[in-house]
């Protein structure tokens, strides 16, 4: 059975599900080299088929997710990509939260095609979330799509998260949570599932606002947009105090939507609590635009010059603080709601669990002893969610043995260009012990936003001044940044405070030994990967061969991309990097070359 997953919004993304497996998958940006590009092209579904040995006669359903507000670009490819539901389920799409699109609907009744159903018209899709009278999961649709039309599924935003978390895991039980930074509405912005073999079955919208008002903060402290920059403000966390007066009330500021007196909307309500925060007044009444120049007023409190002050450190910390303990509030109730069935297991996705901070403290702070966040766990996932969904909750599909490397390594295997010299381990590891930095290629990228070994910076981890070299030198990012090691997994106690694996690079633990300063972060924590050898046996064989000339199984291990561009994919995106960078060796999959 073969699915076709399509997300189309921002972070677009497409992937090939075979009988559960994750064949092929990959996000726009990768190819077009535009961070995190929206919508789908041809290019893009060529690159998955391709790779998958299919084509697009041979796909069975679709699974569709995205939100859509700006059709604009999309209209040039609209031809290609219309959308159909059946007149049964047309009643979807004209209920929305304020119930008021029924009177869209009226104006601009799509049309109607003999054997396809209604024409979805683009701005009412956008509608499809929440249908508040009946929460829906999915809805049955068609598709045309580059001359054929195929039946499938469009799947909810959240549920295609929830389906990216559990089913990309090997549990048969277990408690799942979204959040993402989707605004007010509190049916948008998380959502509590509970996992059981084949199936996942909503359990209730959390209203768990924290993530909008996390991707808020980010702006307001001067940052950036908080869909490309919130790990920033996690970097920056940790160099801040946080405001006493919060803590002291911090149980009002964990309130969920549900649980607040005063139904005030999450723009006011992070507003009041960045005034708490700051003692900064911020005045301008365009709450759904909060950075716009209308009125002569901008609520940009922090610049980028000033995003780094130690009062935009504390603030830093404050919404990290009050994001964390949300968490836990939100975790200890779905504990609670789904005790004796959850096995002490919970699965995380939605862009708010890349929170890794957050992470690595769950199994401190609530029952959950087994906390799984998927790596896509931002809207790249919504295509694995959906198409995985479609495969197992609706087609009922038995679930297949996940691999670390299916969930990761899902992109395609290029072949290696002439004129390198044969790849010598020996060679790059004492080269990385030198203090030279190498740019790391082998086979298929890896799917999300960590490098995970295949597209990598490695580095000395021993080296104090090896983060504000890559830092300044390389990546062009703020000082405060971070760098995160790689460590075998049978030495990661020896080094770093951590239960269990932390294959996918998204839970910090403490350091406990002080002789790897380039990836130990001010307070003494680290953003630990684990590695096995059958996950990634070559990966493995470069930190082993670290480990004979510096005593440490550990490697600095950061994304192959220079500032603000995507993770290289191909071969000569790796090349181009070489060149007009600090990296002193570059390594292609058998073949390296040296500067
Ligand atoms: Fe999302």
């Amino acid at each position: 059975m073969v699915v076709l997953g399509l997300s189309l919004n921002h972070d677009a993304s497409i992937c090939v599900v075979v009988d559960g497996k994750i064949v092929s998958a990959i996000s726009r940006e990768r190819l077009c080299r535009e961070k995190k590009a929206r919508y789908i092209r041809e290019y893009t579904l060529q690159y998955v088929l391709e790779e998958a040995g299919i084509t697009i006669d041979d796909v069975d359903y679709v699974a569709l997710s995205y939100w859509f507000r700006n059709i604009q670009d999309w209209a040039t490819e609209g031809e290609k990509f219309k959308l159909y539901v059946s007149e049964s389920d047309a009643w979807i799409f004209s209920n929305d939260f304020n119930n008021n699109s029924r009177i869209q609907w009226e104006k601009e009744v799509p049309e109607y095609v003999e054997g396809k159903g209604y024409r979805i018209l683009q701005d009412l899709i956008a509608l499809t979330e929440p249908a508040t009278i009946r929460p829906f999961d999915s809805v049955p649709i068609k598709m045309d799509l580059f001359g054929r039309t195929i039946p499938g599924w469009f799947v909810s935003h959240h549920h295609a998260h929830a389906a990216s978390a559990y089913y990309t895991t090997n549990h048969q039980k277990a408690a799942v949570l979204t959040m993402d930074a989707t605004d007010a509405n509190p049916y948008q912005c998380s959502l509590a599932c509970y996992g059981y073999g084949n199936k996942l079955e909503t359990l209730y919208y959390p209203g768990l606002q924290i993530g909008h008002a996390y991707s808020l903060f980010t702006e307001l402290l001067g940052i950036g947009l908080g869909v490309f920059k919130a790990g920033s403000t996690m970097g920056l966390a940790p160099y801040g105090k946080v405001n006493p007066d919060i803590i002291k009330d911090i149980d009002k500021y964990t309130k969920t939507f549900w649980e607040r007196t005063e139904k005030i909307d999450d723009w006011r309500w992070t507003y009041q609590l960045f005034m708490k925060t700051t003692e900064k007044m911020v005045w301008n009444h365009n709450p759904k635009y909060p950075l716009d120049f209308e009125d002569g007023f901008s609520v940009e409190y922090f610049t980028s010059k000033t995003s780094d002050s130690q009062e935009a450190m504390d603030a830093a910390a404050t919404i990290q603080y009050v994001f964390e303990q949300s968490v836990f509030r939100a975790l200890n109730k779905l504990h609670e709601d789904t005790r004796g069935f959850n096995n002490d297991t919970v699965c995380l996705a939605g862009g708010s669990f890349l929170n890794c901070t957050t992470n690595g403290k769950i199994h401190k702070n609530t029952p959950f002893k087994n906390v799984s966040p998927y790596p896509g766990a931002g809207d790249d996932g919504l295509s694995i969610g959906s198409a995985l969904f479609v495969t197992h909750h609706i087609l009922d599909i038995p679930r297949a043995n996940k691999t670390v490397s299916e969930v990761v390594y899902t992109g395609k295997k290029y072949k290696t260009p002439e004129g390198g010299i044969p790849l010598d381990f020996e060679f790059v590891a004492q080269s990385i012990n030198d203090g030279k930095v190498v740019a790391w290629f082998q086979d298929g990228s890896e799917f999300g936003p960590r490098a995970l070994g295949n597209r990598s910076f490695l580095a000395n981890p021993k080296l104090p001044n090896m983060r504000d070299y890559i830092n300044f030198q390389i990546k062009n990012r703020e000082w405060y940044r971070p760098f995160a090691p790689a460590v075998c997994i049978e030495d990661v106690n020896k080094y770093f405070d951590i239960e269990g694996e932390s294959p996918y690079m998204l839970k910090i633990c403490n350091v406990i030994t002080g002789k790897l300063p380039a990836v130990t972060h001010v307070d003494g924590t680290a953003r630990v990967q684990t590695v096995k050898k059958e996950d990634n046996p070559k990966f493995y064989q470069i930190l082993r061969e670290f480990e004979k000339v510096s005593g440490f199984p550990v490697l600095l291990n950061t994304s192959l991309n220079l500032s603000d561009e995507p993770i290289v994919e191909t071969p000569n995106d790796a090349i181009r990097l070489f060149n007009r960078s600090k990296t002193d060796i570059l390594v292609i999959n058998d073949s390296m070359w040296v500067k």
